[in-house]
């Protein structure tokens, strides 16, 4: 692996498939914001082959790394040392290495995604009801994080329900978290829907019984891509006043991990517009 430039600090993200991620445009846009000489990599990764590629990457200067599927689990295992958030989440998206040798790992993920709703979406949380859809990876990194704005309810529904009902059993001191099937959505009115399912990546659409939005609500993808998703499609249809998918997210994300390797929190919204400028050509 080439050694960057002496003064240059060397990041990267890994993952399979990485070959189109944004992360290295937005964190080189939040570079020149803040004057920090940085390079950016995209690494493709082999199943099996994660810890070697951190060590690896690593050793030949990098200072830290954003991981994206299938290795935040192993991220996670990885760490050293670990910040609360990650713990509660049990996956890491972001690690620093420290000058003392350790790897400290943190879940950016729901922070990124709460700051996209509350700020990008002009859409505060505290007092409302939210229904989460899924209850994998995905889901259980964002529960905390919301959690803590103050929401009224928070319903987790998943096709297997003894998954969701797992899921909640984690954040049991919380009066207002609930678990359910997508049947039993029947007659619930929601102010955000968020889909953290990984039916979006197959095409699929979610059998969700109409009429689940409550006046001026938003729907949220956590995927994002050129079109919306089918979720966000069926979702325009069926009463949601606003719609989003989660390139907001991506981009706060990004902004936290900026932050936790540079002690600098980048302007997100010039960022955020360019990307959606760029996915409209
Ligand atoms: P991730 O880490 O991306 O969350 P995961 O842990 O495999 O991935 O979880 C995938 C989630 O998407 C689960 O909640 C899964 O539902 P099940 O627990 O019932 O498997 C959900 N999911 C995937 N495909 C789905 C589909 N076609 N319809 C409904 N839910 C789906």
């Amino acid at each position: 692996m080439p050694k960057p430039h002496a003064s240059r600090k060397l990041y990267a993200v890994m993952g399979n498939p990485v070959r189109h991620s944004k992360s290295p445009a937005i964190h080189r846009s939040f570079a020149e914001q803040c004057g920090i000489d940085l390079e950016y990599r995209a690494i493709e990764v082999k199943a099996g082959g994660f810890a070697a590629a951190v060590q690896t990457f690593r050793a030949s200067g990098g200072q830290g790394l954003n991981i994206t599927v299938p290795f935040k689990l192993e991220a996670y295992a990885l760490a050293d040392r670990r910040s609360a958030r990650a713990q509660q989440s049990g996956a890491v998206n972001t690690l620093r290495f420290e000058s003392d040798g350790a790897i400290y790992g943190d879940n950016t993920d729901g922070v990124g995604l709460v700051r996209d709703l509350v700020v990008n979406c002009a859409t505060p949380l505290i007092g409302r009801h939210l229904l989460v859809l899924g209850a994998g990876g995905a889901a259980r990194g964002i529960v905390g994080p919301i959690l803590e704005e103050g929401v009224t309810r928070l319903l987790v529904a998943n096709r297997t329900v003894s998954k969701a009902k797992a899921l909640i059993a984690m954040f049991a001191g919380h009066a207002e978290i609930d678990a359910c099937g997508f049947d039993a959505l029947a007659g619930g009115r929601f102010d955000v829907v968020i889909n953290a399912t990984a039916a979006s990546l197959q095409g699929e659409a979610l059998p969700l019984p109409p009429d689940i939005f409550a006046a001026n609500a938003l729907a949220y993808d956590l995927m994002y891509g050129e079109a919306p998703t089918p979720f966000l499609q069926w979702a325009r249809g069926h009463g949601a006043a606003r719609i989003s998918d989660g390139l907001g997210m991506l981009v706060e994300q990004a902004a936290e991990s900026f932050f936790i390797w540079h002690g600098r929190r980048p302007q997100t919204h010039t960022v955020l517009a360019a990307l959606r400028g760029d996915s409209k050509q």
